[in-house]
């Protein structure tokens, strides 16, 4: 019996491939896409490649090695500048130090540095080698750095004695030690001596990178690997408590990360100096600092510290003195910029500018306008990107130079990809209507999977639209009456506060998890700078409904911050004596979101107990 024919609509399988070609492949692939095993796909069948090659020797080889890769610029204000060449030398250290721990092809390396060049020359020296990275962000607490590393079963986790936080040198390692205690599968830590700071060692496990690496040979030849060989897991807040390591694998991810980068900011290799303002530890960070603008052979601007350290202007002055044309920040940081005053960036020559980049939440057109005009001098192209760490790579973008960009909309699918607005059955929904955003056709740089959980992949991603086969991104959209797709967050329960994805569940179970608290749901509140706030109700335990309420309340935020990271502490945290619950039993988040936002409660009628919004208001009340 002959196999059925396969109707499902195709992406651009040649314009991928064009793409695909602009990369190096030791072996060219027999296929370009294989989903014979949706919603597992394959990308590029039978090609093998190798994706720091790609990012790095390849450039020397061509003539370029003296062209800039880095400029690196330290908060307190040292700097380094790193050539292809040199980054090249650094690669190969750093990969010959792996093997030198006995690291193979497949073996998972946990990450978590600060801004330093460390952080790419340790992320490329295990694409190098194949070996999965799975870096983990900074301001993560050992908790989460543990459960990560965990999951992941790392073998070996980089880090550095301590990192620069607003002008301060805080610890690193000694939080590391505190996950490392508990993960048995650590054998060794290889440390970067970046502040200074005096750190616990355990003889053996611990070894310093200026020791290990710096004594290695410059040489090392890349193997090639398999197109679907996984280049890294990155860890996500989905809708449960536990975060996701989503899979991201080598070709395909390293084409559309190459594609996007070119296209979206037009980006001229020769001419550019690019900045994306990313963390290394979030997608933007691993797609658009290292892989994508590598493979372009980019020259980068990369910043350790943050934005007012040690004044207002520094992002400024950095653009000015590198001479930056492309910036890629998120809404967060253009509305804190607003609130800091124009004055600041009209301080410096901001004239080399020439493409604004956007990510991370939905941009308001105010927002929007303020970094044009004050950034872009009211000429610059804003993109507006938006994608998420699933899709690995920008999905949805207005292009520089394509029609009249609209404050606030993140427009039209980038060529090659489709994405369309459905109702909740599927259906796409007419211009001017609103739905849920689902990607419609595989695309290079998806996801592969949840690491180690196939069903959570399926569940999470391709139930909702299983009979059409449509990947569900957990974000509300509208069509305007161009057809234009506007972002209108997400709708599910994921917070996002300053573009840094939450879990509502993953709070909730933090704060569970102290004593003082019996009960706790958590809601993201709208924010002018931060887009969202993290909001917690909590019922305390009785033998705790004698504490003063502000000890309970900021006792718990340092425990969210000890369990989950800084990022995640809730803005406020109200005591209640009780929940809005369903008869099913389930939280009405959204009335606790009117109550956060200062509404009048919305339609209580569903409640189990209709008198419960009442109780909580007039606590409230009492209390404030
Ligand atoms: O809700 C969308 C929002 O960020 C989510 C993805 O978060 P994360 O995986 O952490 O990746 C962030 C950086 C790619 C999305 O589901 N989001 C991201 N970019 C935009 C956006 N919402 C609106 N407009 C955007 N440009």
């Amino acid at each position: 019996m002959s196999p059925r024919p396969d109707r499902r609509p195709a992406p651009d399988l040649e314009f991928w491939a064009r793409q695909a070609g602009q990369l190096h492949w030791e072996t060219e692939w027999s296929e370009v896409l294989d989903r014979s095993d949706a919603p597992f796909v394959r990308w590029f069948t039978g090609g093998r490649l190798n994706a720091a090659y790609n990012c790095v020797d390849r450039h020397v080889e061509a003539g370029h090695g003296n062209q800039v890769a880095f400029h690196w610029e330290g908060e307190p204000g040292d700097t380094r500048t790193i050539t292809y060449a040199e980054l090249r030398r650094e690669v190969c250290r750093t990969a010959n130090a792996l093997l030198s721990l006995g690291l193979r092809a497949g073996d998972r390396v946990a990450i978590q540095l600060p801004m330093i060049p460390e952080a790419v020359f340790a992320m490329l020296a295990c694409a190098r080698l194949g070996l999965p990275h799975s870096v983990v962000f900074g301001g993560f607490s050992p908790a989460a750095l543990r459960s990560r590393i965990e999951d992941a079963g790392a073998r070996l986790l980089i880090t550095s004695d301590g990192q620069y936080r607003r002008g301060r040198a805080e610890p690193m390692k000694a939080l590391t030690d505190e996950a490392t205690a508990h993960t048995p599968g650590v054998e060794h830590v290889l440390v970067v001596r970046r502040t200074g700071t005096a750190v616990p060692w355990t003889e053996g496990r611990d070894l310093w990178w200026h020791e290990l690496v710096d004594r290695q040979s410059m040489e090392h030849t890349p193997e090639a690997f398999d197109a679907e060989h996984p280049l890294f897991i990155l860890y996500t807040s989905g809708t449960t408590g536990r975060p996701k390591g989503i899979l991201h694998t080598t070709g395909g991810y390293l084409t559309q990360a190459a594609c996007t980068h070119r296209t979206v900011f037009s980006l001229d290799p020769g001419s550019d100096v690019y900045w994306c303002t990313a963390d290394i530890g979030w997608i933007t960070g691993h797609t658009y600092i290292v892989y994508g603008p590598l493979a372009n052979r980019t020259t980068s601007v990369m910043y350790e510290g943050t934005p007012n350290t040690p004044h207002e202007g520094r992002h400024f002055e950095i653009i000015e003195r590198y001479g930056v044309s492309v910036y890629y920040t998120a809404p967060t940081l253009i509305r804190t910029f607003m609130k800091w005053g124009e004055d600041i960036p009209a301080r410096y020559d901001l004239s080399s500018i020439r493409v604004l980049g956007s990510v991370g939440e939905p941009i308001n057109p105010e927002a929007w306008r303020w970094y044009r005009t004050h950034l872009g001098a009211g000429r610059a192209p804003v993109v507006d990107t938006w994608w998420q760490t699933e899709t690995g790579a920008v999905m949805i973008a207005p292009l520089p130079g394509g029609p009249p960009a609209k404050p606030g909309s993140a427009q039209t699918p980038l060529p090659g990809i489709s994405a369309k607005v459905v109702d909740d059955r599927g259906r796409e929904v007419g211009k001017g209507e609103s739905g849920y955003l689902v990607l419609d056709q595989p695309w290079p740089s998806m996801l592969r999977g949840v690491w180690g959980d196939d069903d959570r992949y399926r569940e999470t991603y391709w139930s909702r639209f299983a009979e059409h086969g449509y990947y569900f991104a957990g974000d509300g959209a509208r069509y305007d009456d161009d057809g234009d797709i506007w972002l209108l967050g997400r709708v599910d329960d994921v917070m996002n506060v300053s573009g840094h994805r939450i879990s509502t569940a993953e709070v909730e179970s933090a704060l569970v998890s102290h004593p003082t608290v019996a009960e706790a749901a958590v809601v993201g509140a709208s924010d002018p700078t931060t887009g969202q706030a993290v909001v917690a109700f909590v019922i305390l335990r009785g033998a705790a409904a004698g504490t003063p309420a502000d000890e309970v309340v900021s006792a718990l935020r340092e425990h969210v911050a000890r369990e989950i990271g800084p990022i995640a502490k809730p803005r406020r945290i109200l005591v209640v004596p009780e929940l809005p619950k369903t008869r099913s039993g389930k939280i009405m988040r959204r009335l606790l979101r009117d109550v956060a936002e200062n509404r009048e409660t919305g339609d209580v009628s569903t409640l189990a107990d209709a008198s419960v919004m009442e109780l909580i208001n007039a606590g409230l009340a009492a209390a404030s």
